[in-house]
């Protein structure tokens, strides 16, 4: 039970990595908001956690949807401990493929998304006396990845700020770390390669780009998440812990 008493918020926790993590911080007995654009996903994973858990519609694009998650937190459990800012998609292309409107999309929530979390959960956090602030980045903040030119710019740039949001806020008692998967088999990852001319080709390729020769699961990713959320990291703030079967090893 390491997240007794401690109540969380995971955006994009309706689906794959931020699923998982709900799950699993439930089950370490996290009082646990699920936050996501999908309402009847995040009721869904809600329903699985158990009662400690509630769902609510919010857009991470959306600075006042943010604000209105993180005042529900308060709300229904009356403090906030943790907050994992997962949600986040990849878009295909080369900068010079890449059109301008999506870039700005992306990076609306993929970057600017952990921008308002933090933004609206740390005055709170601060009010608190501490917190724990965990970041989805990836391992294309630390690696490039062909094809990938605006996704690897938004995990950079997550991986950026949570380095200076751990120096801003390490007074405050607040701890900002960051998470990079490798490639994990998430609904996202099968919906990639259900768009892919050879889904057993790209299934090769991607698992032989990690050392261990396979993709991960969203439970693994989850337990590195618990391992940021909780006490047993108390001496980390500003890391990225890698959990990649060794991609980036290489
Ligand atoms: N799957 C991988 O291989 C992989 C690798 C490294 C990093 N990541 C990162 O992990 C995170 C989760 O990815 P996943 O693979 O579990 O994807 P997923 O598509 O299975 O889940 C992402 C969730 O985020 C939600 N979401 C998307 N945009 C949102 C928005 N604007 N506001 C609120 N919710 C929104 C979606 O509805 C979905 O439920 C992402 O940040 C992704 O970039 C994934």
């Amino acid at each position: 039970m390491r997240l007794r008493d401690k109540v969380c918020i995971v955006t994009g926790g309706a689906s794959g990595i931020g699923r998982a993590t709900c799950l699993l911080f439930a089950r370490e007995g996290a009082s646990l908001l699920v936050a996501d654009k999908s309402l009847a996903g995040a009721h869904a994973v809600a329903e699985e956690a158990g009662p400690a858990a509630l769902a609510i519609e919010t857009d991470v694009a959306d600075s006042r949807s943010v604000r209105a998650m993180i005042a529900g937190a308060v709300e229904h459990f009356g403090r906030l401990d943790v907050l994992v800012n997962n949600a986040g998609y990849g878009i295909a292309g080369s900068v010079v493929e890449t059109d301008e409107a999506a870039w700005d999309r992306l990076m609306a929530v993929n970057l600017t998304g952990v921008f308002y979390g933090c933004k609206h959960a740390i005055p709170v956090m601060q009010r608190q006396g501490g917190g724990v602030i965990v970041n989805t980045a990836s391992t294309t903040a630390i690696v490039g990845i062909p094809d990938r030119a605006a996704y690897c710019a938004s995990k950079g740039g997550v991986a950026a700020l949570t380095k200076a949001m751990a120096l801003d806020h390490a007074a405050d008692g607040i701890r900002v770390n960051c998470i990079a998967p490798g490639t994990v088999d998430s609904p996202y990852f099968q919906a990639m390669r259900a768009k892919s001319g050879d889904p057993e080709a790209l299934d090769r390729s991607l698992a032989q780009r990690q050392a261990m020769g396979r993709l991960g699961a969203p439970e693994e990713i989850a337990k590195g998440m618990l391992f940021l959320a909780c006490d047993d990291s108390s001496f980390a703030t500003g890391s990225m812990l890698t959990v990649d079967g060794g991609m980036t090893a290489q």
